[in-house]
């Protein structure tokens, strides 16, 4: 079956991304409201539905690169990103709601999408992540995929009123994915 436009499948299609709509308000809730989740995020727990939705309006339906991360239900479990930093350089961020860490789900995303991603902006030079020193989660996932550990990148930004050191990551187009 022919894949439809903006949308991306694992094989065997344990998941897969399409663009996000207003209708995964609820779903998305499930992940924004959760202290947990944003913990190494630079955004806050979203408090009520109508926060919800007001974010996914201004901030998601206008992002530039978001897709939903979706079972085969087509329910969003979470969603990855691609931000832009310059011509030549984007940023991939992931969240996923805490019931579904730890089954593999955020290592097939990313690693879907940097396949996508170099074909779709052949312009990209170097996608990077960047990755709280505490969050071994993310780290893991991102060994997992390819990309490299840069470095340590001390006192790096302020999440929730705490200084805190990044580490830098990245993958080229001349790497080579796992
Ligand atoms: C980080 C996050 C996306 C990881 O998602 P996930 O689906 O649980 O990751 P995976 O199941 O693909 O796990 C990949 C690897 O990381 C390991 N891992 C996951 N969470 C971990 C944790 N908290 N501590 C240690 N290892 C962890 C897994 O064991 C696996 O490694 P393995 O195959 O060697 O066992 C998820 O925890 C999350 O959404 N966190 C909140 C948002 C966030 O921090 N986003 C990233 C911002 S940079």
């Amino acid at each position: 079956m022919e894949t439809p436009q903006n949308m991306i499948s694992s094989s065997p299609g344990r998941i897969y991304l399409r663009p996000m709509i207003l209708s995964d308000v609820d779903d998305y809730m499930v992940w924004a409201t959760d202290s947990k989740v944003a913990r190494f995020c630079t955004w806050e727990p979203c408090t009520s539905r109508d926060e919800a939705i007001k974010y996914i309006t201004d901030k998601v339906l206008t992002h530039p690169w978001l897709r939903a991360i979706c079972l085969e239900d087509d329910r969003p479990i979470g969603y990855i990103l691609i931000m832009p930093v310059d011509d030549i350089r984007k940023e991939i961020g992931y969240v996923l709601a805490r019931k579904y860490w730890g089954k593999g789900f955020a290592t097939e995303a990313v690693r879907l999408v940097t396949a996508e991603i170099f074909k779709e902006m052949p312009e990209i030079e170097r996608l990077e992540a960047l990755v709280d020193v505490e969050n071994v989660g993310s780290q893991r996932v991102l060994e997992k995929v390819g990309f490299t550990r840069e470095g340590l990148m001390r006192k790096f930004i302020c999440i929730k009123g705490s200084v805190r050191d990044t580490v830098m990551f990245s993958f080229l187009p001349s790497d080579i994915l796992k």
